[in-house]
């Protein structure tokens, strides 16, 4: 079997700190699959009629691969979405899809698919200019959580207690970057601090754990130094997440649930998650269980 991983950086330049890259190339040794890493920029798309079988890949023609791996995330810029759609055009079976990935990019989108499919999901609403404070009271609620559309690691999530905080923030926001896009999201106060990450491939939960944050923040995030923990799966988490991960058609997929009480609401969904934290806490490797997916997918499981 040979794959290729769609990937910010080229092979050469994966240091070893880049954990998930690391296990997928130890993995895919181990398992006698041939995998390389490519960054969109080694990519030529000439578009055309033919039924090509290749793609110019560092000014090569290059055979294409059985599967593809785009593992970039929320920050897929546009030219690596059209590098993924080209190799669909033509053929190679990739996982996530283009199209899944462009629509969770977009976290906004994401909730309204959601909401669309009665699914629990915080109220949320897309900044408009000039704020409407008022609103933003009645509908949603102080505290509020505001959020980039595209995001992750915690870095464009931000907690107002009070409409002065969130006129502060719309200050800030003014000078760096003014009428940014931005969404507003009611804070779910029995989730501070905690949520749950629950790992999902081909339509079953492979692990799932809960995250704890260490240091007094709102965001539970392991890349932001969360505590993490094995947590039990039980039917009503199982169904949120397959269900989930099948209405926005991902293969692959983390997503994050908030505690409400005694159930969960559904914070995001994203399509490249990493996986060093579910892996220090749960007994899983994950590249195998994708590996072994796409086998099976392939057609290939012997
Ligand atoms: N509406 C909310 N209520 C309570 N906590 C939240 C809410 N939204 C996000 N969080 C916390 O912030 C963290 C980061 O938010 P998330 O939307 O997952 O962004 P990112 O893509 O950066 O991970 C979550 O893991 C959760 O701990
Ligand atoms: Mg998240």
């Amino acid at each position: 079997m040979e794959g290729w991983i769609l990937y910010k950086q080229r092979q050469s330049e994966i240091s070893t700190d880049k954990y998930e890259m690391n296990r997928f190339l130890e993995v895919a040794e181990k398992r006698g699959l041939s995998l390389k890493i490519l960054c969109p920029e080694q990519f030529d798309l000439l578009v055309n009629r033919d039924d090509n079988k290749s793609i110019i890949v560092d000014n090569q023609y290059t055979q294409l691969p059985q599967f593809l791996l785009p593992r970039q995330g929320a920050s897929t810029p546009y030219f690596s979405l059209a590098v993924i759609r080209h190799l669909e055009r033509l053929g190679v079976n990739t996982f996530n899809s283009s199209r899944s990935i462009e629509t969770v990019k977009d976290k906004l989108y994401t909730q309204q698919i959601l909401a669309a499919h009665n699914f629990p999901v915080p109220r949320t609403m897309l900044a408009r200019y000039p704020l409407n404070i008022q609103l933003i009271k009645d509908t949603i609620g102080f505290p509020i959580v505001v959020k980039t559309i595209s995001g992750s690691q915690g870095s464009g999530v931000f907690l107002c207690e009070t409409p002065d905080n969130l006129e502060d923030l719309m200050r800030l926001i003014d000078t760096a970057k003014p009428l940014a896009n931005f969404i507003i999201q009611e804070f779910i106060k029995s989730s501070k601090g905690r949520d749950l990450r629950v790992f999902v491939v081909g339509g079953r939960v492979i692990a799932c754990m809960e995250r704890t944050s260490r240091d007094g923040s709102f965001k539970a995030n392991f890349s932001r130094g969360g505590e993490v923990r094995a947590f039990p799966v039980s039917k009503e988490i199982e169904q949120l997440v397959t269900e989930c991960a099948g209405v926005l058609n991902l293969d692959i997929t983390g997503i994050d649930l908030l505690f409400d009480g005694e159930s969960f609401k559904v914070c995001e969904v994203n399509s490249s998650p990493g996986f060093k934290g579910i892996e220090s806490c749960c007994d899983v490797s994950i590249p195998d269980t994708i590996f072994d997916f796409i086998q099976i997918r392939l057609g290939l499981y012997s």
